[in-house]
């Protein structure tokens, strides 16, 4: 390897070892092979689960060098110089503020907290500590999604003059689908909207810019659900014959939307839709950006196509399926051709990237603690409006990377 590469080895510490926990270890042990051009190295330090066989699947498995039930160890731990928080939503702004506390610079899943107070508070902190943060808003990574924001952001579609988003999933559509966490206030906050909507809202942001007013609604479609303990199983599990318990939070959310005067969409208006019960979608997490001069449309499931319509004359008029080739965003360190294509793990492996130069102090492309906190926002004003059945404003974030009109 050419002495041009700096060394740069990091101490990484987990905190829980569910879904989440197993895709940021992978992005870690990943990330030195995708990019060997950065020199960044990480080694797994310590992780923590407060479930004894999680804790051993993240040194038996994962290769973490020690494991702890505490994750208090996790932080106060010299070696670890960034800290993965994977924990549930009701542990998010704890250790959030903890992290902060003890100087370790931090990359948290979304929601961040149970609501926009909660992310507020992990903002305050990460904000007096001065840490860098990154967040899990995954599908910003995406290739296609890079392509679109280049688009928009050049003018090649116009202006935008409205949008059309939906985060459908059938994750909890089968009716004896488990009661886990998710769909427990205490836990979790609110139901799709944190969980799936605030991916929603953050991707429109980052594309088109600040949403400044909503008109929401929201339903619970299955009312009850067999329980499941935290820290067994997944969401996905379906439970026959379990002991039932009430869902305490939406399994729908929507929302009208306007756009700031600061954004790129400025004047644009648009539907955003979430839901987690829907048959048929199995993570299609979709969105249509219209402007004057043309179009794009992305969805998830799949995730390495796009489709795109520029120009309003000619026999050729209409869309364009195209495929991410290596120009597009960070492609071309994963596969040397189109139609080879990324994957979900793979988004995780650029988010590491993003979160890991930002730590050196290189370019911060990484979302940060405000882009949680202004989706976190969109989020609240959305459940805000569905209960008063009145427009709500979005209160503006500061310090984010929201598309900004120039
Ligand atoms: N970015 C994405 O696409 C994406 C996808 C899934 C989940 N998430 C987010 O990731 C977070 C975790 O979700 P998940 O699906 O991995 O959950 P999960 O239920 O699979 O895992 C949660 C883990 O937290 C552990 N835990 C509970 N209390 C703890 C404590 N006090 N100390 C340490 N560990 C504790 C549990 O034992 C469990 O292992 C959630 O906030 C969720 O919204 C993001």
């Amino acid at each position: 390897m050419s002495t041009a590469i700096p060394n740069r080895p990091v101490g990484v510490g987990l905190i829980s070892v569910g879904w989440m926990g197993k895709v940021h270890s992978r992005a870690y042990l990943a990330l030195p092979i995708v990019y060997p051009e950065l020199g960044i190295k990480p080694r797994l330090v310590i992780a923590a689960d407060n479930v004894q066989e999680r804790a051993d699947y993240a040194r038996d498995v994962l290769g973490y060098e020690k494991i702890t039930l505490d994750y208090h160890d996790v932080l106060n731990d010299p070696e670890v110089d960034v800290v993965s928080i994977c924990a549930p939503n009701f542990l998010h702004a704890e250790i959030g503020i903890a992290a902060a506390k003890a100087g370790k610079a931090f990359w948290i899943e979304k929601p961040v907290g149970r609501g926009a107070d909660e992310t507020e508070s992990v903002e305050k902190a990460a904000d007096a500590a001065g840490v860098v943060t990154s967040i899990g808003f995954n599908y910003r990574n995406a290739p296609a999604v890079e392509h679109s924001k280049q688009l928009i952001a050049s003018g090649a579609l116009g202006r935008i003059t409205n949008i059309r988003g939906t985060f459908f999933a059938d994750y909890s559509a089968e009716p004896n689908g488990a009661l886990s966490w998710r769909f427990i206030r205490k836990f979790a906050g609110s139901g799709v909207l944190g969980d799936l909507m605030g991916h929603l809202a953050d991707l429109v942001q980052y594309l088109v810019g600040p949403i400044s007013e909503v008109s929401g609604i929201t339903k619970t479609i299955i009312t009850e659900r067999p329980v499941l303990q935290m820290g067994s199983g997944t969401h996905f599990d379906v439970i026959e014959g379990g002991e039932k318990k009430p869902v305490e939070n939406e399994d729908y959310g929507g929302a009208l939307i306007r756009f700031a005067d600061n954004a790129i969409a400025a004047g644009a208006v648009g539907t955003i839709e979430a839901s987690r019960v829907a048959v048929g979608p199995r993570a299609s997490y979709n969105f249509e950006i219209y402007g004057t001069e043309g179009s794009v449309k992305w969805d998830f499931e799949r995730m390495n196509e796009l489709e795109v319509a520029i120009g309003r004359k000619g026999e050729h008029v209409g869309y364009q399926r195209i495929m991410a080739s290596p120009s597009f965003g960070d492609f071309g360190s994963f596969q040397p051709g189109a139609g080879t294509s990324m994957g979900y793990d793979d988004l995780k492996i650029v988010e590491a990237r993003k979160f890991l130069e930002a730590y050196f102090g290189g370019p911060a492309k990484n979302s940060n603690i405000h882009d949680a906190v202004a989706a976190a926002r969109v989020v609240s004003a959305i459940e805000e409006s569905a209960e008063s059945k009145k427009w709500i404003s979005v209160k503006p974030a500061t310090g984010t990377t929201a598309a900004i009109a120039k």
